[in-house]
């Protein structure tokens, strides 16, 4: 496997690890060693083919693996037997037995103490994944929601300190809960010590940004980019009067794009990640990699070196804290979001995409009642690596983007921009019957293109239909929301509820007022915690005790149903009526469950009057008819009408054989 030169070259840094901190025996040191080894040949050709143009790429690549070294010095002992433990069962992630919450501390529980005695409401609802949003020091003021950092290894110090991150991690780990941080990978804050260093004219540092001193270069890269936020921050590259240059700047113009072109940026943000890893967090969501890398005439999104740069970090992390999980946050182009996964087990990036393409797709399904898009965009995906999950959502801190591709929307014979067009009419609650309360975010006037705000209440209609006391669209809207929640509850892969979604939290229109925030419409989905309204998920008949209890029993049936782990076992069913969406669920070989689980037929009806399904579906998927097959969301029999399934209106069955477990 090695040639000779790769050899020595590995035997000589191990050499120098060991005259400078002793010699490497014992059980963790020798964990370090056959795990560098393992992945020495591929880190190094990674790196090589990364920094081709460079002649001192050699002095580089020393100085990564030597950091991976002190790295794994300072990696707690407990973490390291946690490590030990997830490589022996390296599916473990992939288990029905995990839901997730995606919440701002500052709107959850104020910081970090005041979180630790609301864990027992995310257990009271059955989740046991909590993704905290940025908690990473940010400037205050302009900051992005905390994407704009300025010192990767403090908290903010509204929230606590790096100590109660470490301490919450131990307690999360005792209840056998699992937390997720932020790493934001693409751009730092202008007010992070690097950039302050450029702007004071140290060149070491303007070298770790993309600074140019005049506007050939930017516009070079300008005629090919496009950009991500073009109401508020038009432009990739940002004027800095006091250098007289201009910087890459891609999504604000207070977050500086991190130039890797540079191994030093590279080695440090390395040495961020592990240092994240080494405080107890069990999964890292690496923000926006779709654009780690920029190349004139291009994009500048999912190029191959943004991929060797995710390839790099994934296998430091398999020598350092191989139990640490990767969340890839490309939310780009459905046959673009697989590839984060890496093609193969030997090719690993991330562990975990968000499935961007079924969050958008329900949207869709729901405004135009029909599942035929969602089928076919869903059925045509490259099939993921087994190993690698989803996270299934149905809303995050973000804006909702249609990205679809058009080719399919002309394959159901639609025509793609007028279908765009009317998504973004519905859910602004401009199209005639649409009860949804969303806003345009980032409206293109060339080309109208926009994105959707707005929380999964409003946007499912309950906030309207509350406003004008409309019981029958009450209804409906309550329907929607959990009909939603069971697709992602049992689709494959990790759900995740974004907080307050799960007591139909609407739209919180007091951002407009904050001077900061104004401009930024995805804050009206991004509510403070409603604790009274809260409270009334007790009171039997409320809308919250309708919504919270519907998720408790959804993840209750989840974590009952080892069929529902995440081994690609999840098929679209054929069904003849195009409102309903119909997918199996059933336990691969390798998921070792196959003696003790059935299957799942899940149908979903998307629209708001009773639909009917020919009963031999059931046959076709091997139900047994004699033994009877049952619903398990509602514990009884489906409802038929001679050799037709009922579905009442945004109805869902989860059906399985009675003899099932
Ligand atoms: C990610 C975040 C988004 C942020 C952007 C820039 O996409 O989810 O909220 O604005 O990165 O960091
Ligand atoms: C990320 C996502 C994009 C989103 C943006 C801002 O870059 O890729 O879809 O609109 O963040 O929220």
């Amino acid at each position: 496997m090695y040639g000779n030169t790769e050899y020595s070259l590995l035997s000589d840094i191990l050499d120098e690890i060991e005259e400078k901190h002793g010699k490497l025996t014992g059980r963790s040191s020798r964990d370090f060693v056959i795990r560098l080894s393992t992945n020495f040949s591929v880190l190094r050709d990674l790196f090589m083919s990364l920094y081709d143009q460079r002649n001192d790429r050699e002095k580089h690549f020393r100085q990564l693996i030597l950091s991976l070294y002190s790295k794994y010095r300072k990696r707690p002992k407990d973490l390291r037997r946690q490590d030990r433990a997830r490589e022996l069962d390296h599916h473990w992630l992939l288990d029905q037995k995990w839901t997730g919450m995606t919440l701002y501390l500052e709107h959850f529980a104020k910081d970090l103490s005041g979180f630790q005695k609301r864990i027992s409401y995310l257990e009271e609802l059955g989740t046991n994944l909590v993704h905290l949003m940025p908690v990473l020091k940010s400037p205050p003021g302009e900051n992005d929601g905390g994407y704009a950092v300025s010192d990767y290894r403090k908290v903010n110090p509204e929230f606590g300190k790096m100590s109660d991150i470490r301490s919450l991690a131990k307690i999360l780990r005792k209840r056998d809960m699992l937390l997720t941080l932020d790493l934001v990978l693409n751009h730092t804050s202008r007010h992070h010590k690097w950039a302050k260093k450029a702007l004071k004219g140290n060149k070491k540092y303007q070298d770790y940004y993309y600074m140019f001193d005049d506007r050939l270069i930017p516009d070079q890269f300008e005629a090919h980019m496009t950009d991500v936020f073009p109401t508020s921050s038009p432009g990739n590259f940002t004027y800095q009067k006091v250098l007289n240059k201009w910087v890459m700047t891609v999504f604000h113009h207070y977050q500086w794009d991190l130039n890797y072109r540079n191994p030093r940026v590279l080695i440090e943000m390395v040495d961020v990640l592990l240092y994240l890893a080494n405080q107890g967090v069990d999964m890292i969501r690496l923000d926006a990699p779709a654009f780690l890398w920029k190349e004139i005439g291009t994009n500048c999104q999912n190029l191959q070196q943004a991929h060797t740069i995710l390839k790099l970090m994934k296998r430091c992390a398999e020598v350092v804290a191989p139990g640490v999980k990767f969340i890839a946050e490309a939310v780009v182009a459905p046959s673009e979001i697989v590839k984060y996964f890496g093609a193969s087990d030997k090719d690993h990036e991330c562990d975990v995409a968000y499935n961007a393409t079924l969050m958008a797709l329900i949207w869709e399904s729901l405004a135009t009642t029909k599942v035929n898009l969602l089928n076919k965009s869903i059925g045509n995906l490259p099939v993921k690596p087994i190993g690698a999950t989803w996270i299934n959502y149905v809303r995050c801190h973000d804006d909702i983007g249609f990205g679809f591709d058009d080719e399919y929307i002309y394959q159901i014979g639609s025509d793609a921009k007028l279908h765009r067009a009317f998504l973004l009419d519905y859910y602004t609650g401009k199209f005639h019957s649409s009860y949804a309360n969303g806003a345009l975010f980032m409206l293109n006037p060339a080309n109208g293109d926009a994105r959707i705000s707005g929380t999964l209440a409003s946007l499912a209609g309950l906030e309207k239909s509350l406003e004008r006391r409309e019981p029958k669209q009450i209804e409906n809207s309550l329907r929607k929301i959990i009909l939603t929640n069971a697709v992602i509850m049992s689709f494959g892969g990790l759900p995740m509820i974004y907080s307050g979604d799960e007591i139909g939290q609407c739209n919180d229109y007091s951002y407009q007022k904050d001077p900061v925030r104004g401009y930024d419409n995805r804050w009206m989905h991004r509510p403070v915690m409603n604790w009274e309204s809260a409270q009334k998920r007790g009171e039997v008949g409320s809308i919250q005790h309708r919504i919270f209890t519907a998720l408790q029993k959804l993840i209750r049936i989840r974590k009952n149903s080892p069929e529902w782990a995440d081994f690609n076992s999840c098929k679209l069913v054929f069904c003849e009526n195009q409102h309903i969406l119909a997918y199996l669920r059933f336990s691969g070989a390798i998921s070792g469950a196959a003696d003790q689980a059935g299957q799942t037929l899940v149908l979903a009806n998307f629209h708001p009057s009773v639909q009917f399904l020919k009963k031999d579906i059931l046959f076709r998927y091997g139900f047994d008819m004699n033994m009877g097959v049952i619903d398990k969301y509602t514990g009884k029999a489906p409802k038929y009408h001679l050799d037709l399934l009922e579905l009442q209106p945004y109805q869902f069955y989860f059906i399985s054989d009675k003899t099932g477990h």
